[in-house]
């Protein structure tokens, strides 16, 4: 079972920055997830959260700041003063120094207009820094991951789930375009669930399990990765299981 450092390894170092990723790496993840939006001048900017409130020492939309000004912001000393000096990083800062045999997973957060831009602007990333191979893409908008997808046919697209909906065979079958995995909420997950999805043929990874007892009853449930914010933890928990 793969191990994802979720928005790095947001348990041990501010979500979604370099040092979240780089930590996550360091701590043998197979793959990394992080969160994609854009900035008001349209660039592709690491951060889950619409506002930065509560990921940095500002405030207001990320929509709402040009990259030059977001960048003035601290995102990690909200987390611990270690980390002061943090800054937002750019999708493009990412994948200069993320390594092509770990897999990253980009996520895309999806608002509004912005559903085909973003989706436009992380291909021409991919595409700039052929990222293609070990990338998955991700989104609870499924019309976003059309769109990637025929932007760059080989890209792996994945099927996010918050709730635990009966749809998943209905929308797996309807989509008429290749999808790589399925990511379900850990609270959704069951034998069940996770044979069906691979009677499909798709990988089954599980958001987010940040204790052993869970992380140990999903690889019995032959789920194929896990997203966590503890990777190190939950590597080491499932040595020699
Ligand atoms: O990719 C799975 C998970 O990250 C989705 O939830 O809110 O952490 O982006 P969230
Ligand atoms: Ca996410």
């Amino acid at each position: 079972m793969k191990i994802f450092g979720h928005r790095g390894a947001s348990g041990y170092a501010p979500q979604n920055t370099i040092s979240s990723v780089r930590l996550a790496l360091d701590q043998g993840s197979d793959g990394v997830e992080i969160d994609v939006q854009l900035t008001k001048d349209n660039e592709v900017v690491v951060c889950h959260d619409w506002i930065i409130d509560n990921v940095s020492d500002g405030k207001g939309k990320v929509s709402d700041f040009a990259l030059v000004e977001i960048k003035k912001n601290d995102f990690g000393s909200y987390f611990l003063e270690d980390f002061k000096g943090e800054k937002i990083p750019t999708l493009s800062e990412v994948l200069e120094f993320f390594p092509k045999d770990i897999i990253l997973n980009i996520e895309l957060k999806i608002k509004g207009k912005s559903r085909d831009l973003v989706a436009e602007k992380v291909a021409d990333l991919l595409l700039f820094h052929e990222r293609i191979e070990n990338t998955i893409v991700s989104s609870f908008n499924h019309s976003s991951l059309k769109k990637i997808k025929k932007l760059i046919p080989e890209i792996k697209i994945a099927f996010l789930y918050k709730r635990c909906i009966s749809t998943i065979n209905k929308d797996i079958s309807d989509f008429g375009m290749d999808i790589y995995s399925i990511h379900i909420n850990a609270k959704c997950a069951n034998k069940e669930i996770i044979k069906e999805i691979h009677n499909h043929n798709k990988k089954v990874y599980v958001w987010n399990s940040n204790d052993i007892e869970t992380t140990k009853k999903l690889y019995d449930m032959e789920a194929d990765g896990i997203m966590t914010d503890f990777p190190i933890d939950m590597k080491n928990a499932l040595w020699k299981y």
